[in-house]
């Protein structure tokens, strides 16, 4: 994030490169998350989570793949703990990882409530403790992308270090075309009298680039603050992966047995056609 004022952004760079003026929208910065949590728990759209009747689908799914067993989870990028939460109903016991102060103050408050316990951990995936012996480590809803190829590689790698053998993998990142679509489209504007980047009335105006060399696509966020004229950058970059570069990075970390899925429910019933589903094992 970096502050400006209208004439900076007027002569700005005319192409970012990726990850050079940001690595990803402020999940991290509390008012952020708090505005953002909203959008994971609202059953009107699938924004930030998915709605609670497609994720009872996506539960079942994974569920039946532990064969039902009771085993060791791993929920990267956790979220407000929409799966941790009913994967432990189901027997299972979960560590969900995610840097989202308000994600995971509702996930504790939730898991409180309800009587379960889960061990949420608010920390950066990167660096963070992910356990041991795990069975399943999940890394759900397409914050894969967003992550640099270096760090990406490390994350993976410390996921798959902490699996049993044998233990299951399952991660859903954005297909090349969705990345690539984002990178290519044109620039884009919206007022709002308060919402996810400013609680205070401000502009969002978007830009969008497409490293064709790199396949990353890269978004600007110039939200202009309606009171004082005072802009505040977000940048945000992705990785467009083929399936072969998938699976190439994946078995470079140890992984094998790499199967693709068109959801998180197996097949098409809740295809989300931005995403896909790859599972590997160690
Ligand atoms: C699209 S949401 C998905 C949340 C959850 N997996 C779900 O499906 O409900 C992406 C999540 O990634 C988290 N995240 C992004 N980068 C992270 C990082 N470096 N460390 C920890 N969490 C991160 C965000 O805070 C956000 O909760």
């Amino acid at each position: 994030m970096s502050i400006m004022n209208i004439m900076q952004l007027i002569t700005r760079i005319e192409t970012p490169e990726p990850w050079g003026e940001g690595e990803k929208i402020p999940w991290n910065d509390s008012g952020f998350s708090e505005r953002m949590l909203e959008y994971h728990l609202t059953q009107e759209h699938d924004l930030a989570s998915r709605r609670f009747d497609i994720i009872d689908r996506h539960v079942d799914w994974i569920h039946n793949k532990l064969g039902g067993k009771p085993s060791k989870i791993l929920d990267l990028a956790c979220g407000p703990g929409l799966y941790s939460n009913r994967l432990t109903k189901l027997g299972h016991s979960c560590r969900g990882i995610d840097f989202s102060p308000a994600s995971i103050k509702y996930a504790r408050e939730q898991a409180i409530k309800e009587e379960v316990e889960i061990d949420y951990v608010l920390e950066d995936i990167r660096t963070a403790d992910y356990g041991d012996n795990n069975d399943l480590a999940l890394f759900i809803y397409g914050e894969f992308n967003v992550f640099k190829p270096v760090d990406i590689k490390r994350v993976l790698k410390r996921a798959c270090d902490s699996l049993k053998e044998g233990g299951l993998f399952i991660a859903e990142p954005n297909r090349y075309e969705t990345v690539k679509h984002v990178g290519t489209s044109p620039a884009s504007w919206y007022s709002s009298q308060g919402g996810l980047f400013s609680p205070k009335p401000h502009l969002c105006l978007m830009e969008n680039f497409w490293d064709q060399e790199k396949h990353v696509a890269t978004t600007r966020y110039f939200i202009i603050d309606a009171e004082t004229n005072n802009v505040t950058l977000h940048a945000s970059s992705m990785v467009a992966y083929t399936r072969e570069n998938l699976e190439q990075i994946i078995r470079e970390v140890g992984f094998k047995d790499i199967v693709f899925y068109e959801s998180l429910s197996g097949g098409k019933k809740d295809l989300d056609k931005n995403l896909e589903v790859i599972e590997a094992r160690k």
